[in-house]
């Protein structure tokens, strides 16, 4: 699907940005292993939330929707059953990681399977731990299919090599099953929803965070309330700091500090964010925003910040395309095994539309304010590149043409409809396609 969007002159309006979909893996995939019914409050409808949920029925987890609340029959730890067939993961790289860490502990052979950008994508980074644990994973040339085959799992002192997030889950998932106390070390922070929904202990020593978890903790039912998805309401963060009139509010916004960073990345480039009313949703921080527009300026990110807001990185080179100064975006080549190359697919996007945009190993650097004109851009099947190159054409002169728009739907299904509905022009900015 195409989408056509034009400068927008002004955006204003409130918007309630879609569930957390990080977040909600989680609460799926845990209360699928906890004895007991759980419910989940506020499940998103997008794609890669829907992927762990079809993954977790083909394994035996009884889900229903009971008035909007998912209600989800836990089996408990050992109660989950072989599937028929290979179980697919669609796109969603959280699905297959996180679920992998508990197809170790169970002893029967899974195959998980993805869409075409799935697989591609590494996965010797959770095969390693997995086997080091015991479990016998096979992969094909380091990418999906995979095939877990659990049993009985010893625990292991783990530094991450890797700085993610889905790695660090997957073993503490797997920990869950194992004989002795599993701990995963990280010298640099990555976010840290599985910890906490876990309720497990993290300790800091010499700098580097401790997790720790072993079979003996206990999982009890509970209902969950998914707050919204800090890396959704991102793209509205940068638009409206980007617009010339710019009032949008996003109420209930997830602000978890290991999340967050692209709050302080834009706040120190110049934005005028107000966050407010920061209270706590099962367990995670929220608060209400606001943004008005601003003038910006350039920044330099990079070290152990990048983790914080990796996936924010690409509506952050859009913004640094109408900052003044040199942004430098560095340790950050993670970027070049998402959903697609990032690096790559916003340079490109960019570049196209006349930014001064440059691509190196591990990061961009971009000079601004540069006038950004029309173009027709591929999203390259990766909602983030879609929904980010959206927002550079509300800044752009003429039309911009988004080839694959659809993608948006992995974590923000109605991102096009959103953005039309706060976006003013003289012209109407966004043209939805005809259904
Ligand atoms: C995620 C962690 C990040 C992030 C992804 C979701 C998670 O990946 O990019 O969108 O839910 O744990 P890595 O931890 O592999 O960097």
């Amino acid at each position: 699907m195409n989408i056509d969007i034009r400068r927008a002159d002004a955006i204003f309006g409130t918007l309630e940005i879609p569930s957390d979909k990080s977040i909600a893996h989680r609460a799926a995939l845990i209360s699928a292993i906890t004895d007991g019914t759980s419910r989940i409050v506020h499940f998103p409808e997008s794609e890669d939330p829907q992927s762990t949920l079809s993954c977790l029925r083909a394994l035996g987890t009884r889900i229903e929707d009971e008035d909007g609340i998912l209600v989800v029959h836990g089996v408990g730890r050992s109660g989950m059953t072989q599937a028929v067939a290979p179980v697919d993961c669609g796109n969603s790289g959280t699905t297959m990681r996180l679920l992998a860490g508990i197809l170790a502990g169970q002893s029967f052979e899974t195959t998980l399977t993805g869409d075409a950008s799935l697989s591609r994508r590494p996965m010797d980074r959770i095969a390693s731990p997995l086997r080091l644990m015991g479990a016998t994973v096979e992969l094909t040339d380091n990418r999906p299919p995979i095939t877990v085959e659990g049993g009985s799992l010893r625990a292991i002192h783990y530094p991450l090599p890797v700085r993610s997030a889905q790695v660090k889950s997957a073993v503490l998932l797997a920990g869950l099953f194992a004989a002795g106390e599993t701990t995963v070390i990280e010298s640099t922070p990555t976010r840290d929803h599985t910890e906490r929904m876990l309720g497990i202990p993290v300790v800091d020593i010499g700098g580097q965070r401790h997790v720790s978890v072993t079979s003996k903790h206990s999982l009890v039912p509970q209902t969950w309330t998914i707050p919204r998805d800090f890396s959704a309401a991102a793209f509205f963060l940068a638009a409206a700091s980007l617009v010339p009139e710019a009032l949008i509010r996003l109420p209930g916004v997830g602000v978890n500090p290991s999340r967050s960073a692209f709050l302080d990345v834009l706040t120190a480039m110049g934005a005028r964010i107000e966050v407010s009313d920061t209270r706590l949703r099962s367990g995670e921080p929220i608060a209400d925003l606001l943004v008005r527009n601003a003038q910006l300026a350039a920044v330099e990110v990079g070290g152990e910040i990048i983790p914080n807001l990796i996936d924010e990185i690409p509506v952050l080179a859009v913004a640094a395309t109408q900052a003044e100064g040199t942004t430098r975006i560095r340790d950050a080549s993670e970027l070049r095994v998402k959903e697609t190359d990032r690096i790559a697919a916003i340079a490109e996007g960019l570049s196209r539309m006349g930014a001064n945009i440059q691509e190196h190993d591990d990061g961009l650097t971009i000079v601004g304010p540069t006038p950004l004109c029309g173009a027709t851009v591929e999203a390259y099947h990766d909602h983030r590149i879609a929904m980010a190159l959206g927002v550079a054409a509300l800044v752009a002169d003429g039309t911009t043409t988004i080839v694959g728009a659809e993608a948006a739907s992995v974590s923000y299904p109605a991102f096009w409809r959103d953005l039309d509905a706060v976006t003013f022009a003289a012209e109407p900015p966004v043209s939805l396609p005809n259904r």
